[in-house]
Parts: structure tokens; C-alpha cells; sequence
């Protein structure tokens, strides 16, 4: 499977590259108008490009994955349908509604996936098979913590300048459309049922920027199981972060350390009559960008996917209209 990358900043580099390799790809040429984003590239032996649409014209891929700043996701997608070409791009599905239905309308019959990569880690795999084999009864409640640091100044590679992520513009928002809908999406995953009420609640408590630091979501499925997901870009990351539990009428099923771009983690069942602790097996090596790679090289293929984009604008309307009325809040 060829891939091609539009926007070969962190994300694509650090983690969607070594998962296109172990999900057997080659990543073929990238397109990115930063010298050092060039640079690394082909220092890889990888085709560089200044837009998506040179690399589209010139080289031959199978597929494409979009990891541009939120604002910047449209006009590669765009290039990618006009190219007939596959495309898999980052989340949020743009920094606006707008720009998000945009999309739907352009990728209308086309392979599109949002990269909701949590959905594909074995680990959340594993919990979405043992609810569905009945291993907690009927689930009540889905309750995460998704949190980091995120500092006005930071940049993955140390080059300094403005966080894209601290402006509003480019990023539609701040801790909350960055984190929330990872989990929030995981939650229609694990539990087979969409989202159909959803309240947000935010915070600037920490840092000096002009978006929320922090919030608080809580909603509940269209069967009736209550969610609750805090995230945060002001939680010191020594300490514990990253935590999904899901209560069941038998059991509670905990994750520790599974949400987020890497492999591993822990998930641990208790039953709800003795108390007693069971680890649930999963591949602790596979990453979620690996096992999200080889689900969309799948689909390229034509094997049977849950890619929706449906599926992906549904909550997006949700969210935008909670995330609307909290921001009038702040
Ligand atoms: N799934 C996840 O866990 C996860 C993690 C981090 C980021 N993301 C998402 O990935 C996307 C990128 O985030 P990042 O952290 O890698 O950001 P980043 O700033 O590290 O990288 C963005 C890259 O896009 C490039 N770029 C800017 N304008 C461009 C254009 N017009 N055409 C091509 N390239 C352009 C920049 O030069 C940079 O190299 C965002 O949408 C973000 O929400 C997802």
C-alpha cells in the first residue's frame, strides 16, 4: 500500500509513519511546505512536496492521511477526492462545523475515514469483544480522564513560535476539540451505541491562552448509558492521566495508560460479586496508528471497515453545538 502524508509535522512523523511500516506500507512522499518537515523526509528517502496537489499529480498512491493543523484539513481531502484517491484524515474532522459538513459533502461516495486512531488500539478492541460477550452485563456508565501539558509555547520540535493549538482559528477550540472527541467517539465504539445528549462544561484556569485549558463532558447514549470524560491541557504529566473505565451491572472494566498514540497499557476486570481482579489479554505491542494504518489499507482494498463519515458528522453536530454553548459561557 502506497501512502502519501499531507502535513509531516508530529503526529504524521512520529507516529502515523512507524505505523503505516509495521502495517506492512510504504510511505511513499509527503507534502509539507516546512523546510525541516522536507528535510526530514527525504532524509528518509521519501518524496517530498511543497501542496498536496504537486504530490497527488506526480507521485503514485494508493492512499492518503491529512495531518495539517485542524483549519488546514479541507483542501487536502479536496486534492485527495479530486485525485481519486482514498483519504484518511486527522481528527478533529476540521476546526469548524462548517468546514466539517463541507468535507461530508465533498467526500460523499468516496473512501474517507476520520483518524481516530484510539478506536483501533487491541486494548479498547479487546473491551469493545468482552462487553459485547457479556463480561460486565449491561453496561451503565463510560467515565474517562484524558489530560497533558500543554504549555502557550510548545512545539514538538523545539523550533519555538506560536502553538497552533493555542489559537483559536486554527484549532476550532482548545483542550476540548483537541481531546474530548477521541473519547467520545471511543465511547460509541466500546459500548455500540451513538451519543445523543452531551453538555460541556470549560475552563482557562492555567494557562495564559485565549482557549479553554480544560473541561468537563458529561452526556449519555442513545440507550441510556451515562458518559463522562474529563480532559485537560493543564494537568502535569507525572501524574496519572490517561483512564477509561467502564461500569457494567457485573463488573467494571479499567484501562490505565491505553489512551493516547501508543501501544500498551493495562485493562483489568473486577467483578461486581467478588471483587476479584482479572487482566484482560491484548496485543500490548501493536500501537493504535499501526492497527488504524492496516484497517484503512483494508478498506482500500474493499475489505469490510468501520470508517463512517456519517457516523464521524453526527457527533461532530453534537459536540459543536454543547462546545458552542459552554465557549458562551467562559
Ligand atoms: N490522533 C492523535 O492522537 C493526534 C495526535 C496529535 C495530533 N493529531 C492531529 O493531527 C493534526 C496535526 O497535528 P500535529 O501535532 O502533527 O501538528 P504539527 O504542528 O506538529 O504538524 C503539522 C504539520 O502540518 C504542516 N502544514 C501546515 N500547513 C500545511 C499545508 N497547507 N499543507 C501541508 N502541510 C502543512 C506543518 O508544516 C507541520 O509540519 C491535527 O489535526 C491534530 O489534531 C492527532
Amino acid at each position: 500500500m502506497r501512502w502519501g502524508i499531507v502535513g509531516f509535522g508530529w503526529v504524521a512523523r512520529d507516529y502515523m509513519a512507524p505505523g503505516i511500516a509495521a502495517a506492512g506500507g510504504t510511505l511513499v512522499a509527503i507534502a509539507d511546505p516546512s523546510p525541516m518537515a522536507q528535510a526530514s523526509a527525504m532524509s528518509g528517502g521519501i518524496l517530498a512536496y511543497d501542496t498536496a496537489e504537486a504530490m497527488l499529480a506526480d507521485a503514485a498512491l494508493d492512499c492518503l492521511y491529512v495531518a495539517t493543523p485542524n483549519n488546514l484539513h479541507a483542501d487536502p481531502v479536496r486534492a485527495a477526492v479530486a485525485a481519486g484517491v482514498p483519504v484518511l484524515c486527522e481528527k478533529p474532522i476540521a476546526a469548524t462545523l462548517d468546514d466539517a459538513e463541507a468535507i461530508g459533502s465533498v467526500v460523499a461516495g468516496h473512501l474517507y475515514g476520520t483518524a481516530f486512531d484510539q478506536r483501533h488500539h487491541p486494548a479498547h478492541r479487546a473491551m469493545a469483544q468482552a462487553i459485547r460477550d457479556g463480561a460486565i452485563g449491561r453496561p451503565i456508565a463510560v467515565r474517562i480522564v484524558y489530560a497533558c501539558w500543554v504549555d502557550p509555547s510548545w512545539s514538538p520540535d523545539d523550533a519555538g513560535g506560536c502553538n497552533w493549538r493555542a489559537d483559536p482559528a486554527a484549532a476550532g477550540g482548545g483542550a476540548v476539540i483537541d481531546l474530548a472527541l477521541h473519547g467520545l467517539d471511543l465511547t460509541t465504539m466500546l459500548v455500540d451505541e451513538p451519543l445523543a445528549r452531551l453538555h460541556i462544561d470549560l475552563q482557562r484556569r492555567i494557562h495564559d491562552y485565549p482557549v479553554d485549558d480544560g473541561g468537563i463532558l458529561s452526556g449519555r447514549t442513545a440507550g441510556g448509558i451515562l458518559v463522562q470524560s474529563h480532559v485537560a491541557y493543564n494537568c502535569p504529566e507525572v501524574l496519572p492521566r490517561r483512564r477509561l473505565e467502564i461500569l457494567g451491572e457485573d463488573g467494571l472494566l479499567v484501562a490505565t495508560d491505553t489512551m493516547g498514540q501508543t501501544a500498551g497499557g493495562t485493562v483489568i476486570r473486577r467483578c461486581a460479586r467478588t471483587g476479584e481482579e482479572t487482566a484482560l489479554p491484548f496485543d500490548a505491542a501493536l500501537s493504535p496508528f499501526a492497527a488504524q494504518a492496516a484497517a484503512f489499507a483494508a478498506a482500500v482494498r474493499g475489505d469490510a471497515h468501520d470508517f463512517s463519515i456519517h457516523r464521524d458528522l453526527s457527533l461532530m453536530r453534537l459536540f459543536d453545538a454543547a462546545y458552542t454553548e459552554a465557549r458562551s459561557c467562559l
